[in-house]
């Protein structure tokens, strides 16, 4: 029986972090170095131009993707790491696919919407009303039939439903205009974006892959690559694409940055995978924490040092951090060195590694271009069928 393909991509746009590590990467390296499956882990430098207009940029962080993931001990005699980019063919299967995808089924992804969502709160910013208006768009985007219904048909009482937003009766419709014409409105959200799952589409059927191991934010995603294999298939009455059950893993984690929030980049929270020492313990020390003393009982799962500490150990060391927090006596200035010993423990070697391939890029690049071959053909058996499938070939 041949092996079950597993197929993981990664967006290259800036410095990776934590998050990034124990959210995806650690998944991936484990998963493709138990051998069990046939592994494609790339860097998805495509669908980073969909933000990223910087070329040094870009392929700075293709190349310190690349390297991160072979410091962290992804086993390349298992997996095929390669660039997007290195295999044009996904590009030419997601404009197949675009033919059978409709403009609203990509506007109700949530990532773009979210997108939409986000220049309408910048475009309002200098609103004097801005937090309330955007705190009734945001709870009712989903659900301004409802808000409409209530308002202008006066159902259920009517404006007073809506109190607690402070707001009248004109600010409710501008914002109920401002979301029925969103997609009117939003001017600074590229094609690119709202083509991103078209494209994840094409990465992943692409390789007939079996397991995608993604985290929650991108398992709306996944669905929508299970959709578009369905679609193609029946546009052109043919079983080209198999539509695989067990593409997420539920156990993939979320990583809290500083403040408690999902470590992101965009929020500023994060903590540097290969950064310098002195910027990892910046972020450390830097974490949120409320105001209980050293002696004080804490409560280990609300905690911000804890949940991000707990993902470096075993069950074992999980426990021992654990009765730490819950017996008192542990403060926490303590609690931060020792997590910052953790993280500087984990990095020995790896940062070493990581430095080194990074200041000899031709070696990333060679394995990158090596992995991009292989890739290639592969994904070249499909375009075939494709081409042949849809009259791209006479
Ligand atoms: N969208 C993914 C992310 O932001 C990256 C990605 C692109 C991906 N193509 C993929 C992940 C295909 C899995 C499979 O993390």
């Amino acid at each position: 029986m041949s092996q079950k393909v597993l197929l993981s991509g990664i967006q290259a746009t800036g410095k990776l972090h934590f998050g990034n590590y124990f959210g995806a990467m650690k998944q991936n390296i484990d998963l493709a170095n138990s051998g069990e499956y046939e592994s494609y882990i790339f860097v998805a430098d495509y669908h980073a131009l969909t933000t990223v207009k910087d070329k040094n940029a870009l392929r700075e962080s293709s190349l310190e993707i690349a390297a991160a993931y072979i410091a962290c001990g992804l086993d390349l005699s298992k997996a095929t790491l390669f660039r997007q980019s290195s295999v044009p063919e996904h590009t030419e299967l997601a404009w197949v696919f675009n033919n059978v995808v409709t403009m609203p089924y990509l506007m109700r992804a949530h990532a773009f919407k979210d997108r939409q969502f986000k220049e309408l709160s910048e475009r309002l910013s200098a609103h004097p009303r801005h937090e309330a208006l955007m705190k009734f768009t945001l709870d009712f985007r989903n659900k301004v039939e409802e808000v409409i219904g209530e308002l202008i048909f006066k159902d259920k009482g009517g404006l007073e439903k809506y109190n607690e937003y402070g707001l009248t009766e004109e600010e409710i419709n501008m914002c109920i205009s401002n979301i029925i014409n969103i997609n009117n409105i939003t001017e600074t959200v590229n094609v690119g974006l709202l083509d991103y799952p078209v494209l994840m589409a094409a990465d992943i059927l692409i390789y007939q892959a079996d397991v995608v191991p993604v985290g929650a934010d991108q398992k709306q995603h996944v669905e929508y690559a299970r959709d578009i294999a369905g679609f193609y298939n029946r546009a052109w009455n043919v079983e080209q694409f198999k539509l695989p059950k067990d593409m997420i893993l539920e156990s993939v984690a979320t990583i809290p940055g500083v403040d408690g929030a999902k470590m992101s980049k965009s929020k500023g929270n994060v903590i540097s995978l290969f950064g310098t020492d002195e910027e990892v313990k910046k972020a450390v020390m830097g974490i949120v924490t409320d105001s209980a003393r050293p002696e004080d009982k804490k409560n280990a799962d609300e905690n911000n040092i804890f949940n991000i500490h707990k993902h470096f150990l075993d069950e074992e060391g999980v426990a021992t951090l654990r009765a730490k927090f819950e017996n008192g006596g542990y403060g926490y200035k303590e609690a931060k060195e020792e997590l910052l010993a953790t993280i500087m423990k984990w990095r020995e070697g790896k940062k070493e590694k990581f430095d080194e391939l990074m200041s000899n890029p031709s070696q990333i690049v060679e394995i990158l271009e090596e992995g991009g071959k292989k890739a290639r053909a592969r994904a070249q058996e499909t375009i075939g069928q494709v081409r042949e499938q849809t009259g791209l070939i006479a």
